[in-house]
């Protein structure tokens, strides 16, 4: 091969070369540039489908692009957009999160995403985040990380499905309304998630279910040492606040959430529920818990 064959074979591969490959039913498209009229469909839909809680206005989506982050949406049919992902691969100085504005260099930022309501339950939140994590890997960063309501268990769930871990706490996150409180989950790209497929009768999982325990007992569940601890919460868009500090004291507490399965508390709808689980970084192997314990202090401490 001759030097400038094989210089442009080992040239970088474009944002919309490195999504496209994740979008299966739809395709995705990277909305590149500042001046893509997409934006506005972008904004409206994230206005829609994140409807009272966080969500970013045309500036702020064409601020994300201009600042060097990336906003991606699968094509739906007639062209419309049913889903947007953004990531921020630098930290903006008055961003609104303290992770939009003290990024540390090796991580990037998943600052939100949305699927339309018909296209739920396709798989397209996991393209979306495969996508953004194959753009951070292109770009350089260890790892990746993302905001979510503690309640929000359909997220946590996708995140937790594509190797995420719980990692830190803010009860501040956007402000000082008890709404404003959010839970970072990471991706470090060596580590992943290693217990992100265990289903619910999985050896580690089976005891801890059944020793479930409602948020309002964790500290005598805490006490009681153990390795592995599972917490009940059900999806919601309410706060619970009880629930954000049983998971505030377990991730403060040398935990991390690792698993999030469907419990069968019931036969009817309303009385399913989820686990979310917990392990004590002490029992995994030393240079796991190590390499986990660092980056959840560094985000600890950025995240408050
Ligand atoms: C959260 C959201 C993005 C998920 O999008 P999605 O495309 O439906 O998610 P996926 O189909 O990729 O599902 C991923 C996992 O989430 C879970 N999940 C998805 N839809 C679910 C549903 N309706 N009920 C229960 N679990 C569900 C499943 O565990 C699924 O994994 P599985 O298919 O292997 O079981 C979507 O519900 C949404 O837009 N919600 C409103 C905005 C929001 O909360 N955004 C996230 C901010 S961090």
């Amino acid at each position: 091969m001759d030097e400038d064959k094989r210089h442009n074979s080992e040239q970088k591969k474009t944002t919309q070369e490195l999504v496209e490959q994740f979008g299966v039913d739809y395709p995705i498209e990277d909305i590149d540039s500042p001046e893509n009229p997409r934006l506005g469909e972008v904004a409206a839909l994230d206005a829609e489908l994140n409807g009272s809680h966080q969500s970013l206005s045309e500036e702020e989506f064409r601020e994300i692009v201009e600042n060097g982050g990336v906003i991606i949406s699968h094509v739906g049919p007639g062209n419309k957009l049913i889903s947007e992902a953004s990531l921020m691969l630098t930290s903006v100085e008055g961003g609104s999160s303290p992770l939009q504005r003290g990024l540390p260099e090796w991580l990037a930022y998943c600052d939100g995403s949305a699927v339309s309501k018909d296209y739920r339950g396709k798989g397209l939140q996991k393209q979306l985040l495969n996508a953004r994590e194959a753009v951070a890997k292109e770009e350089g960063k260890l790892a990746i990380a993302a905001s979510v309501r503690q309640r929000n268990v359909t997220s946590i769930k996708s995140m937790i499905k594509c190797g995420y871990i719980m990692i830190a706490d803010s009860p501040h996150y956007y402000g000082d309304e008890v709404k404003d409180a959010r839970v970072v989950m990471l991706k470090d790209f060596e580590l992943g998630n290693p217990f992100k497929d265990l289903d619910s009768d999985h050896e580690m999982l089976e005891d801890s279910l059944r020793g479930i325990v409602e948020p309002s007992g964790i500290q005598e569940k805490l006490a009681s040492g153990s390795d592995v601890i599972s917490i009940a919460v059900q999806q919601s868009d309410e706060v619970d606040e009880v629930y954000n500090q049983a998971v505030a004291t377990l991730l403060r507490n040398g935990y991390i959430g690792v698993a999030c399965n469907d419990i069968d508390i019931g036969d009817s709808d309303s009385e399913r529920s989820d686990a979310m689980t917990f392990v004590k970084l002490e029992s995994l192997p030393l240079d796991v818990a190590e390499a986990i314990k660092l980056r959840q202090e560094e985000i600890q401490s950025i995240v408050g």
